[in-house]
């Protein structure tokens, strides 16, 4: 039998968690309050009562408006060390955090005052021995331009951010409308991966693109693969992993994807779960491996081969592979 104490104390690297998804309604009020921002809620209990979604779009209304409370590097610097102390609690020992630059920039917020809060919380967090890094995302349902000027602003920052990934809402927004981007990155370095959500429309033909033409190593979501036995092949054999969040699915879907992420356990896909949003979703990451795991019965083996997944697709040394697994 799977306790919590057990998922709680396996070593995680921690691989789908949006940093502004990590805001808590107390820190929230509170950055309200110091910031002279009206959010609308004066009280927990409001805050938490206005967390009411049943898809991806009703759940970016409440997610965006909420992030105007976040002004200075301080206030990043706070919710990003926040997150590091869940990390500690949940023995996630490697982090890679993605952040929405544009989310901030078009309110007025310079991505400077992003990057140096969040990066100074990195810093710190090293003596708490939490490995952080940074993966920039790019709204996908806003314009090829804006992603390319976000990038252009990040260029000073490159060797903070490891990687590039593609958020918010994924419908008729495929990958390949940000190939260019995609192109650029990899030349620069960085890492590839984008989010292709369970069920979106045409959720399988963004995977194929994400595989077959940008050549990601990672997918966030992206268990609709299941849909394409040769695709999940060649997967398996390519070790591109696959972030699922199992309380983020059962906002928006009826269940958490359990029977998906078994098959692609059966079929050797480096699989693992992590915590999507979970200020909102109701959970950090042992929270989403102790759900799925009660939910489907995994055997202890089935929970740490999902924890080894993590690091295996973590973009890290195999030296570093090696210490962790
Ligand atoms: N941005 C933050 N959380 C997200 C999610 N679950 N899907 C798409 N974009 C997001
Ligand atoms: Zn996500």
């Amino acid at each position: 039998i799977i306790t919590k104490a057990f998922v709680q104390g396996l070593p995680k690297a921690e691989l789908h968690l949006h940093i502004e998804g990590t805001l808590e309604p107390e820190l929230k009020l509170r950055l309200a309050q110091k910031n002279g921002v009206d959010i609308g809620q004066n009280t927990i209990e409001e805050v938490r009562a206005s967390y009411q979604y049943d898809d991806l779009a009703s759940f970016l209304a409440v997610y965006y408006p909420a992030m105007q409370v976040l002004r200075t590097e301080e206030d990043f610097y706070e919710l990003a060390m926040a997150y590091i102390d869940k990390a500690v609690e949940n023995s996630v020992r490697h982090a890679e955090i993605f952040f929405d630059p544009q989310a901030h920039m078009s309110r007025g917020v310079s991505f400077s005052t992003v990057i140096n809060g969040l990066y100074q919380a990195i810093i710190d967090g090293r003596a708490k021995h939490v490995d952080a890094q940074l993966i920039m995302c790019f709204l996908r349902d806003w314009s090829r331009l804006s992603a390319y000027e976000t990038w252009q602003a990040s260029l000073p920052y490159r060797d903070r951010i490891i990687g590039i990934g593609l958020d918010s809402d994924e419908h008729n927004n495929p990958p390949l409308k940000f190939y260019p981007q995609f192109v650029e990155a990899e030349q620069q370095g960085l890492y590839l991966t984008a989010h292709a959500d369970i069920d979106q429309k045409d959720s399988i033909s963004h995977i194929r693109e994400l595989i077959e033409v940008i050549g990601v190593s990672r997918i966030d979501h992206g268990t609709n693969i299941v849909e394409d036995m040769d695709l999940v092949e060649y997967a398996a054999k390519h070790h591109i992993g696959f972030t699922t969040c199992p309380l983020s699915n059962t906002f928006v879907r009826p269940d958490m994807k359990g029977k998906e992420v078994l098959t692609l356990l059966e079929h050797g896909v480096k699989v693992s779960p992590h915590s999507d949003d979970p200020a909102y979703f109701g959970g950090y990451i042992s929270d989403n491996y102790y759900a799925l795991a009660t939910q489907y019965n995994l055997t202890q083996e089935q929970v740490v081969q999902l924890a080894k997944n993590s690091f295996a697709v973590a973009w890290i040394s195999e030296k570093q592979k090696a210490i962790y697994m």
